[in-house]
């Protein structure tokens, strides 16, 4: 199926221990463009961290926190995206054992936390925004989040299952529909790539616990 038909693209921070900047990595600029569909953001990334080597102790307060909110705005795009193309492309065969075991045990069963999450994308339809299940290492397990935007990430989360719900991931294939849209994501879920991303994120969470 094309999700997300527009043309983006999947990235990576090729950034090295030997920076070719006397600037440090944070100012780069060199995140590569992978042959997926958000170049856009990539491109105005590496633009904006050029930018900010720049900034000097006389650069006005607008300037530096406009080009802060740039990079975040762009950073969580391209980390957004890629995990989104990620979670697609599997066969909607049940979720793994443990994405199911968990997901049962935060909201009563897999179906109701799917009925929830659909909810949250239809309720996101026809406007722009992210509905994504994150590992919350507050909460130490799976939990739904809003986004309104991409600036909207949970604080201290990770992303397991990402569903874009930006008009352009889906209007070109399913016009207004953003309800058969999220109907074919379901179907192209996956699900052992998200029972691989939840695995991580629960050693990882023991990792911070001991
Ligand atoms: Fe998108």
């Amino acid at each position: 199926m094309a999700l997300g038909g527009a043309a983006i693209a999947q990235s990576t921070n090729q950034a090295s221990g030997t920076s070719p900047s006397a600037h440090g990595d944070a100012f780069l600029g060199k995140h590569a463009i992978k042959a997926l569909p958000f170049g856009g953001a990539v491109k105005n990334l590496n633009k904006v961290e050029e930018t900010l080597a720049q900034i000097t102790p006389d650069t006005p307060g607008f300037t530096v926190s406009s080009l802060e909110a740039a990079k975040l705005k762009f950073t969580n795009s391209m980390i957004l995206h890629e995990a989104y193309f990620g979670n697609l492309g599997g066969d909607s065969k049940a979720a793994g054992p443990q994405t199911d075991r968990l997901l049962a045990q935060a909201y009563g069963s897999r179906l109701r936390w799917e009925e929830l999450f659909r909810a949250l994308g239809n309720a996101l339809g026809g406007g722009s925004g992210w509905a994504i299940l994150d590992w919350d290492f507050n909460a130490h397990g799976p939990r739904t989040y809003w986004a309104g935007d991409h600036t909207n990430a949970l604080a201290f989360g990770a992303p397991l299952l990402v569903m874009d719900m930006y008009e352009h991931a889906y209007a070109i294939d399913y016009g207004a529909s953003a309800k058969d849209y999220i109907e074919a994501f379901f179907k192209n879920v996956h699900w052992a790539e998200v029972e691989r991303r939840l695995g991580v994120a629960q050693k990882a969470d023991a990792a911070l616990r001991s």
